[in-house]
C-alpha cells in the first residue's frame, strides 16, 4: 500500500508525463469541462469509474456514496444531478452497484451503526421490497450479489422519478439511465438495464434487471 507522500510523488511523474505527450494538455483542460457522462457509483476503493473504464479527466462527471445511493433529499446529489443535465447537458447517466459491496453486506448481516446505519435506510428498503428474490439466490454471497442488482434497478427507478430527469425527459433533452453492476471478481462491468423517456415506470410493467441479460441471449 502507498503512502501519501507517494501519491504526491506519482502526480508529479504523471503531470509531467502528460506535457511530455502534448505540450498543450492541461491549457486545454482550462477552457472547461464537456462530459457525456454522470457516474452514480459507490465509494469503494475498488471501484474508481477512471480507471475501470480507461477515461481520462473531463469524459465523467462522479457522484459516489455508500453503496450507490439516490436519496431524492440527498441535496449533495441532487445539486450534482441538476448541474450534470441542466448545465453540462450530459446525455448518458451511469449507475453503478458491484458485487461486494460493504454497504449492502451490512444491509444483509446488520452490525452497521451511526450514521452508517440511518444511510442504509434506503438499502433495507430495497431488501424488504425484494426479500423472497433476494433470500432465495442462494448462500450469502450469492444473496448479496443478488440485492446488490435490485439496489441498482430500484435506485435507477427513483433516479428516473427525481424532478431533473423528469424535467429533461419532457423537454425531450437526450439522456438514457444505465444500471450497471461492477464485478470485483474478474473487473467486468455488467448492463442490467436502461430507462429512457418512453420507458413504463409503472412498477407492474417496469422492466427488471434481467432485461438486457435476456436481450442479448
Ligand atoms: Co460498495
Amino acid at each position: 500500500m502507498r503512502s501519501y507522500k507517494e501519491l504526491l510523488l506519482s502526480n508529479r511523474a504523471w503531470s509531467e508525463e502528460m506535457r511530455e505527450r502534448d505540450e498543450n494538455y492541461f491549457t486545454q483542460q482550462t477552457v472547461g469541462q464537456k462530459p457525456e457522462i454522470l457516474w452514480i457509483g459507490c465509494s469503494d476503493s475498488r471501484v474508481s469509474p477512471d480507471q475501470i473504464t480507461q477515461t481520462n479527466p473531463g469524459e465523467i462527471f462522479i457522484h459516489r456514496n455508500v453503496a450507490n445511493i439516490v436519496h431524492r433529499d440527498d441535496t449533495n446529489l441532487m445539486a450534482v444531478l441538476q448541474f450534470a443535465v441542466d448545465v453540462l447537458q450530459v446525455k448518458h447517466i451511469v449507475l453503478c452497484g458491484h458485487h461486494g459491496c460493504g454497504g449492502i453486506e451490512a444491509t444483509l448481516k446488520g452490525g452497521a451503526e451511526g450514521p452508517i446505519h440511518e444511510w442504509l435506510e434506503d438499502t433495507r428498503r430495497v431488501y424488504a421490497n425484494h426479500k423472497t428474490e433476494v433470500d432465495g439466490a442462494g448462500d450469502m454471497t450469492a444473496r448479496i450479489d443478488r440485492l446488490v442488482e435490485c439496489n441498482v434497478r430500484d435506485q435507477l427507478f427513483d433516479l428516473a422519478q427525481s424532478k431533473t430527469v423528469k424535467a429533461a425527459f419532457d423537454r425531450g433533452q437526450p439522456l438514457l439511465l444505465h444500471g450497471w453492476v461492477y464485478d470485483i471478481r474478474d473487473g467486468l462491468l455488467k448492463p442490467l438495464m436502461e430507462i429512457d423517456k418512453d420507458t413504463d415506470l409503472n412498477p407492474d410493467k417496469a422492466p427488471d434487471t434481467v432485461l438486457l441479460k435476456e436481450k442479448e441471449s
